[in-house]
């Protein structure tokens, strides 16, 4: 049988490394597709340098609506990323009939209802498994390696480049500018980092989880993003010393009110596998009821680690685009007509614990006032440590007076969160929290 004929639309630092492992592993991806898979028209607008990359053999041109008008294509990969031209070059593909291939996480946390109706209508496969977590095949063990459970919560490490810098953090004791320059330094950071240090780009993926996991269209409009901007160097140290770490995760979560969707630091628990994540790995736990706790691990970027998940879809849909498209994987794991209408929670819902930190003036009664306005919020404390004066730097900042002052830290335990953003607003009214107090969640992960 003649391969599988596969187009090509942008031949970057993925698209390149799709090329390769597809050329270098043929053989033995045709003794599993059943059929060979081949790269024959490649659409980048850098056509010289495409065409040094894939040999004579290929085509390449500019215009990524030549792969698409092509009717010798089969399978459309669009590697461009974005929501504008990417958007619609899917959907050209997809009313021409072909199936497409993704690694673009924010199209479809912000589309994906639009895109696979339209790719059910359609009867074409759009796949996505290089959309979050990179090679982790993460989107497959959701799909069909879980698909006997009820997911009850997915919490996971899902962008690198913050965890890089929260390890470089940790380990260096560096504040958060300083460890995002080394980063950029090593090419572990985007030129503008803002998608993946500001939580949207782990909020995308997050998203694209929680819809397979509970069957919930994908609402990345609804999901809570915070990203790690904020974090100093000193809540790490004391997080530590508490024994635990801080990651950024995006956690999803089924509760008898609707489902979290939220990304943000967290402190976890050092002890557990995922808190030893480090460097640009990515990691993902999920909780199902009948399997228990499963730990997904590996690279979550990068040029072969991407093309892994790229080519292992291109595998899939050779070996099912002549099954009944009734009986294909669904795109988001449940039926389209089975979805289900659960909320996705406002974050004031959430119900978790938190790390406070608050400067405050080292004088009598200071902490009392603190815990009163927490005990008349119904928020109960787990644990409180106060630094010695000597172990922080006490120099007020410039402008505010020069008082003797120290580092409360309070770990509480389970409240909601509008109750813990009423009871921070008086704590920080108090004339004695010198500086704005530092929130961070905190989860068990049990
Ligand atoms: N920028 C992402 C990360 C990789 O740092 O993990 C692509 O999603």
């Amino acid at each position: 049988m003649k391969p599988i004929q596969v187009g090509l639309l942008g031949i970057g630092v993925v698209g390149s490394g799709t090329f390769n492992v597809l050329l270098r592993n043929q053989e033995e991806i045709k003794r599993r597709a059943g059929r060979g898979i081949r790269i024959s028209m490649v659409a980048d607008l850098n056509v010289a340098r495409a065409q040094e990359l894939v040999g004579p053999d290929v085509t390449v041109v500019n215009d990524a609506r030549a792969v698409i008008a092509n009717p010798d294509i089969d399978i459309v990969i669009e590697l461009i990323g974005g929501y504008g031209v990417a958007k619609t070059l899917v959907l050209e593909a997809i009313a021409a009939g072909k199936h497409v291939v993704t690694a673009n996480k924010a199209l479809l946390a912000v589309h994906g209802t639009e895109i696979f109706a339209a790719a059910s209508a359609k009867g074409v496969m759009v796949a996505f498994e290089a959309a979050v977590a990179g090679g982790i095949p993460i989107i497959k063990a959701l799909r069909e390696g879980l698909t006997a459970n009820s997911i009850q919560w997915i919490a996971g490490i899902i962008n690198g480049t913050t965890n890089f810098i929260l390890s470089e953090m940790r380990d260096k004791g560096l504040d958060f500018a300083v460890a995002l320059k080394q980063a950029q330094a090593l090419g572990y950071a985007e030129a503008d980092p803002t998608f993946d240090i500001e939580g949207v780009d782990a909020a995308h993926k997050a998203t694209i989880m929680s819809a397979i996991a509970f069957g919930i269209p994908v609402q990345f409009d609804k999901a809570y993003v915070e990203g790690i901007t904020k974090l100093g160097a000193a809540d790490i140290k004391y997080a530590e010393q508490l024994g635990y770490r801080i990651k950024l995760l995006g956690i999803t979560k089924r509760t008898p009110k609707g489902i979290e969707l939220r990304v943000h630091p967290c402190l976890i628990p050092a002890k557990r596998l995922i808190a030893n994540v480090e460097g640009a790995m990515n990691a993902v736990v999920v909780q199902g009821d009948a399997v228990g706790t499963t730990l997904y691990y590996g690279k979550g970027a990068g040029s072969e680690p991407t093309a892994s998940a790229v080519i292992a879809d291109l595998v899939d849909i050779t070996r099912l685009h002549t099954a009944d498209a009734a009986q294909r994987v669904p795109h988001l794991a449940f039926q389209p007509n089975a979805m289900s209408d659960l909320p996705v929670m406002p974050m004031g819902e959430v119900v978790t614990s938190y790390y406070l930190r608050l400067r405050v003036a080292d004088e009598t009664g200071v902490l009392a006032k603190v815990t009163g306005i927490l005990a008349g919020a119904g928020i109960s404390i787990d644990a409180v440590l106060q630094r010695e004066a000597d172990e922080i730097n006490t120099e007020a900042a410039p402008g505010l007076p020069q008082v003797p002052q120290t580092d409360v830290i309070i770990l509480t335990h389970d409240c909601v969160e509008a109750n813990m953003n009423a009871a921070i607003s008086k704590m920080q009214a108090l004339p004695t929290v010198l500086e704005p107090i530092t929130r961070i969640r905190k989860e068990e992960l049990a």
